[in-house]
């Protein structure tokens, strides 16, 4: 929200009311004066006027975690353990999930309760690469790396898949790197090259690796860098 609507709703006093007070230099955003109205502040900010707080931070929460195989990418299901259940925290009640994984998928996984943060990494227009390591049931033919560059057309959706990068590591093993993340992409994406996917997992989201450190299962909060690089794009593997 602009700072001067947050000023204006906590005393009724009008926006340009709430613009003077700011331009006064009487409004203080993370302990910095800020004297521009228009600036954005999201709920993580404390606001001060005049020294009484307007807005108390919410804690921004950023998790990075180790999906296992086997656990629904969900925050609730009434029959079956969800991805929340490994996590314990008082606050895990607030989180979503930024870009969701199959329930027989395993790898990287964010969690978030920054709303604005995951529209903006998962947005189609931001094109942050994700990354995954495909095994298949059938030998993975050498046309299929074109066919991937060409995109394939979803009659459900109406649309054709962006160019994903397809590199063949064995007979039946690849990593294909995709700039959309729509239902089942990869699953069906193997499947019109002939090719039923036997296990998948999600190595990268932009420019965050998932950590050597975490084991499946397991899960953390991410550092301010890691924050930032998830929403980098990061070459080709
Ligand atoms: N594509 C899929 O088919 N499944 C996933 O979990 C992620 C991408």
């Amino acid at each position: 929200m602009k700072l001067d609507r947050l000023i204006a709703r906590h005393r009724f006093m009008g926006r340009n009311a709430a613009l003077r007070a700011i331009g006064a230099g009487r409004v203080r955003v993370e302990g910095g004066v800020i004297t521009d109205g228009h600036t954005e502040v999201s709920r993580f900010c404390t606001v001060l006027l005049d020294g009484e707080a307007v807005q108390a931070a919410e804690r921004a929460m950023y998790l990075v975690m180790h999906k296992p195989a086997g656990w629904l990418s969900a925050t609730k299901d009434p029959l079956q353990p969800t991805v929340l259940d490994l996590i314990d925290d008082p606050d895990k009640e607030t989180l979503h999930i930024a870009g969701r994984l199959d329930k027989n998928t395993s790898g990287l996984l964010l969690l978030t309760n920054d709303g604005r943060w995951s529209n903006q990494l998962m947005s189609a227009e931001s094109k942050v690469p994700k990354v995954y390591r495909v095994e298949t049931h059938e030998v993975i033919p050498p046309e299929a790396v074109e066919a991937f560059e060409h995109g394939f057309y979803f009659h459900t959706e109406d649309i054709t898949t962006l160019p994903a990068h397809l590199v063949i590591l064995g007979s039946r093993l690849a990593r294909v790197t995709l700039h959309e993340g729509r239902y089942h992409q990869v699953k069906r994406m193997f499947h019109r090259v002939g090719c039923r996917v036997a296990a998948l997992h999600r190595e990268s989201v932009g420019g965050l690796s998932l950590p050597g450190d975490l084991k499946p299962g397991a899960w953390r909060a991410m550092t301010p860098q890691e924050i930032d690089s998830a929403m980098r794009s990061a070459p080709h593997a």
